[in-house]
C-alpha cells in the first residue's frame, strides 16, 4: 500500500527536488503541497511549487497558500542561498494552475482530519503552518500519522546563525510549539542532512537523460552549489529536505535517537538553536525521535536513480 503524504514547503531548491522525490517514489501518494514563507517569499514559493508539479507533469497535485510571515519574529528570506526566485538559475514556465482557495492552514487541517492516522506529513520550510494548524484546531496532534521535521541542528554547526538552523531559526516559535505538542516526530537535523553532498558529477550524471528534469536540477543546483562554496567551503550542494522526504519510506537510511529536544526562543545569541538532552539532565521524556546517523551516499545515490527514473518517464 502507499503511503499517503502530505508536504509543507517554502520552495526553494532542495525543496523542490524533495518534491520531485516523492513524485518519483512508487511508495508515496503525494496528496498536496502547503506552502510556507521561507526562502523565497509566500507568492513566489507559491508559484515555484506549482511550476515543480507541472514540471513534473503532476499538476492535478493541489498546492495551498499558507503563511506569508513567522509567528513572532520578521521575516527571514535566503535569496543569497536559493536566488531571488528561490529556484537558483532555473527559469521555469509560468504555471497554468492556480493554488486552492483555501489557506493552507485550513487545507492541512482539511486533508488530515478527513483520515485521521493515515496521512504522513513532512515539513521541509519554517513551522509556520504546520504550528497554526495544530493550534487552530488540537484534533490535528492525534490525527497526524507522523511528522517528519527537516530541521535543526543539534551537534552540528547552524546554516543560519553560528549555532541555528534555517527553519528553526525562520520560526523559532513555530518549532517550539511543534516540539511540544505531542504529535509523533522524526527530526532530520543538519547532522544528517549535511553529509548528503549532490557534486557536480552527480548532476552531470542526469544530463545523459535529455528532460526538462534534469536541465532543472543543473540549472537550480548550479546556483545551489556556488552558494556552498561561497559561504561554506563545501564542494557540491547539501539536499536536506530530499532526505526527510525519504525517511517516510526509507527510515533505514539513518540511524535514530529518542530524545528530549527543545529550541532555544529566549531572543539571545542562540535563537532557534535546538539542543537535545542527551543525558536527561532535566528527566523529561523524549518528544521525538532524531537521526543523528546516515547512509549519505546510498541516500544520493538512491535520489540519482529516482530522479533518472522521474527524467525519463517526463521526457522533452
Ligand atoms: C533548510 O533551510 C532551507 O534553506 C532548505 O530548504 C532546508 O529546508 C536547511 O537548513
Ligand atoms: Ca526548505
Amino acid at each position: 500500500m502507499t503511503k499517503r503524504i502530505l508536504i509543507d514547503a517554502d520552495p526553494g531548491i532542495d525543496d523542490a527536488c524533495a518534491i520531485l522525490l516523492a513524485l518519483a517514489s512508487p511508495e508515496l501518494s503525494l496528496e498536496g503541497v502547503s506552502i510556507v514563507h521561507g526562502n523565497c517569499s509566500l507568492e513566489q514559493g507559491t508559484i515555484n511549487g506549482l511550476s515543480i508539479l507541472e514540471l513534473a507533469k503532476a499538476s492535478h497535485i493541489p498546492v495551498a497558500k499558507g503563511c506569508e510571515k513567522p509567528l513572532v519574529q520578521p521575516s527571514l528570506l535566503a535569496p543569497e542561498t536559493h536566488g531571488n526566485t528561490g529556484l537558483g538559475y532555473a527559469k521555469l514556465p509560468d504555471p497554468q494552475n492556480r493554488p486552492v482557495v483555501q489557506h493552507g492552514c485550513d487545507y492541512l487541517i482539511e486533508k488530515i482530519l478527513s483520515s485521521p492516522g493515515e496521512v504522513t506529513l513532512v515539513a521541509i520550510g519554517p513551522l509556520t503552518n504546520v504550528a497554526l494548524a495544530i493550534r487552530q484546531e488540537p484534533r490535528l496532534v492525534h490525527a497526524i500519522k507522523e511528522l517528519i521535521i527537516m530541521g535543526g541542528a543539534i551537534r552540528h554547526e547552524g546554516n543560519a546563525t553560528a549555532l541555528a538552523e534555517f527553519n528553526t531559526y525562520a520560526d523559532p516559535h513555530a518549532a517550539h510549539i511543534l516540539f511540544h505538542a505531542g504529535i509523533p516526530t522524526t527530526l532530520a537535523p543538519l547532522d544528517v542532512t549535511y553529509q548528503c553532498i549532490l557534486t557536480s558529477q552527480d548532476v552531470e550524471r542526469l544530463q545523459n537523460i535529455d528532460s526538462p528534469i534534469s536541465t532543472f536540477i543543473k540549472d537550480a543546483t548550479r546556483f545551489y552549489m556556488e552558494y556552498h562554496d561561497d559561504y561554506q567551503g563545501i564542494e557540491g550542494c547539501v539536499i536536506n529536505d530530499p532526505l526527510a522526504l525519504a525517511l517516510t519510506f526509507a527510515p533505514e537510511l539513518c540511524d535514530y535517537q529518542e530524545l528530549p529536544v527543545d529550541v532555544d526562543i529566549s531572543g539571545g545569541v542562540s535563537m532557534g538553536k535546538t539542543f537535545a538532552d542527551f543525558y536527561n539532565y532535566e528527566k523529561k521524556p523524549a518528544n521525538m525521535k532524531v537521526a543523528l546517523g546516515v547512509k549519505a551516499r546510498d541516500f544520493v545515490e538512491l535520489f540519482l536513480e529516482r530522479m533518472e527514473m522521474l527524467a525519463g518517464s517526463v521526457g522533452v
